[in-house]
């Protein structure tokens, strides 16, 4: 048996068997569509059109077939063109002409499309996991530093001091972003097109419900020719992951410019890092700097889908064949990345006196003396606006801010009084005592929550 040739006079050229082969990666299907064939079997049985007992001999040479391929024995053969025929001509060889009987009632088109949705069903459970492990990571070394000040940015310029612990759980919040757009786009993944046949539907008394329940579905679809041309869910999948990986790649961004001498803040563990082939001395922060380039592959893959189907007429067109190395790869690349980051985050060596030295250094307590001169009664305009002179005067005297003397600061506006002195890093976070500020006690609360949510599901 080779490809399909039933009205064909000629055997295929090999450019275009070669061409339209996808076994060399939709072999990755096989789990998902062996199991979906065997429910099929099983439901062709069940509403005797075929019987109970072909049904049986079907099922038990699936199951052999499996097992070949997860031993190794199972040979793959391209003019075979896809995962699908090369298991059910293997099924043939195996139990005889019964196992011609499988396809009763069944497209191709709507069998790629329920093992698309198993496996993307998969990968989103995959995901959602490997996000949780990456916040944990995230609340434990955030629990581990509780006290750590750092400088808060803005334009990569220091700005004011927040606690680290708060920088890091910016992640736990956009990964958990993350998980409510995977959780979400589950339920529109979770629908069985089987039975949707090669586009109108088939021509046999079939149980599609008896299906979706084996096959732990939530729902059928409503309509053959839709179920059989819909790729949304892998749309879906692969926006969701392209946001993540964006999310990713800024991390690991932090995580190169935190390491680098210049900032100081963290040291990456030895088991994260690479050294150089040149410079003895050199430390590289490769896994992180692999996190942000594998970002383009995410996006581009998504592009490829969205392009793949935009010109596409009802229902079911070959070019749908090509989602499957797109989403792969989207696949590969989050879970790898999530995993790795996980590992790298979690053994981040924090260095809290670097950070405390660069809270020093910037007068971040500017927009505190503003805030100060506000509580004098100071509009905040002309308050910014004393403070910034004040600023200028301290940098050209290379000055801290509490290295002027009140005198000089009355220069500035005669609301300064004594108390100004008592600004300091621990009244500025301090201060920042509401839901979703930087105070400690807030920190504390919100660290407190991120573990809860991470305990509770
Ligand atoms: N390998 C094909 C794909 O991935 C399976 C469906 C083939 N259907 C067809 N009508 N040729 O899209």
């Amino acid at each position: 048996m080779s490809q399909i040739r039933g009205r064909f006079e000629k055997d295929a050229d090999e450019r275009a068997e070669s061409y339209t082969a996808s076994i060399q990666y939709d072999w990755r299907l096989y789990p998902y569509d062996i199991a979906g064939s065997i429910a099929h079997a099983r439901m062709l049985g069940r509403q005797g059109i075929i019987t109970e007992q072909e049904a049986e001999t079907i099922i038990g040479g699936l199951n052999a077939v499996r097992e070949e391929i997860e031993q190794g024995s199972f040979e793959f053969r391209p003019e075979l063109e896809d995962i699908h025929m090369n298991i059910e001509a293997r099924l043939i060889e195996k139990v005889g002409e019964v196992g011609g009987k499988l396809h009763t009632a069944r497209s191709r088109n709507d069998q790629v499309a329920l093992d698309m949705r198993l496996f993307a069903r998969d990968a989103i459970l995959r995901a959602v996991e490997a996000l949780r492990r990456l916040q944990k990571a995230l609340v434990d070394v955030a629990g581990a530093n509780k006290g750590v000040v750092m400088p808060g940015y803005t334009h990569l310029q220091r700005a004011q001091p927040v606690l680290l612990a708060h920088h890091l759980l910016a992640y736990f919040e956009m990964l958990e972003r993350d998980i409510g757009r995977f959780k979400c786009s589950r339920k529109r993944t979770d629908i069985l097109p089987l039975g949707s046949g090669a586009l109108a539907g088939v021509a046999y008394q079939i149980d599609r419900e008896s299906v979706a329940k084996e096959l732990g579905f939530d729902q059928v679809s409503r309509n053959s020719i839709d179920a059989v041309s819909d790729r949304d869910f892998l749309l879906e999948y692969g926006s969701a992951a392209s946001i993540c990986m964006m999310h990713l790649s800024r991390l690991a961004e932090e995580v190169v410019l935190w390491s680098s001498a210049e900032f100081d803040f963290v040291e990456v563990d030895d088991a994260y890092a690479t050294g150089s082939s040149i410079m003895p001395q050199k430390k590289n922060p490769d896994v992180a700097e692999l996190a942000r380039g594998k970002t383009g592959r995410a996006y581009g893959n998504l592009m490829s889908l969205l392009t793949m189907m935009k010109g596409l007429p009802l229902a079911y067109d070959r070019d749908m064949q090509e989602d499957k190395e797109a989403f792969f790869d989207t696949v590969d690349t989050l879970l790898a990345t999530l995993d790795v980051c996980a590992g790298m985050v979690s053994t981040l060596r924090v260095k809290p006196e670097s950070t405390a030295r660069a809270v020093r250094q910037g007068h971040l307590l500017a927009t505190d003396l503003a805030d100060y001169l506000v509580k004098k009664g100071e509009p905040f305009r002309s308050a910014h606006d004393a403070v910034a002179r004040l600023v200028a005067r301290a940098a050209r005297e290379g000055k801290a801010l509490d290295g002027l003397k009140l005198s000089e600061y009355r220069e500035f506006s005669p609301r300064f009084g004594e108390d100004v002195f008592s600004i300091s890093v621990e009244s500025s976070l301090a201060a920042r005592d509401h839901v979703g500020g930087t105070a400690p006690k807030r920190v504390e609360q919100a660290l407190a929550e991120a573990k809860k949510r991470l305990a509770n599901r």
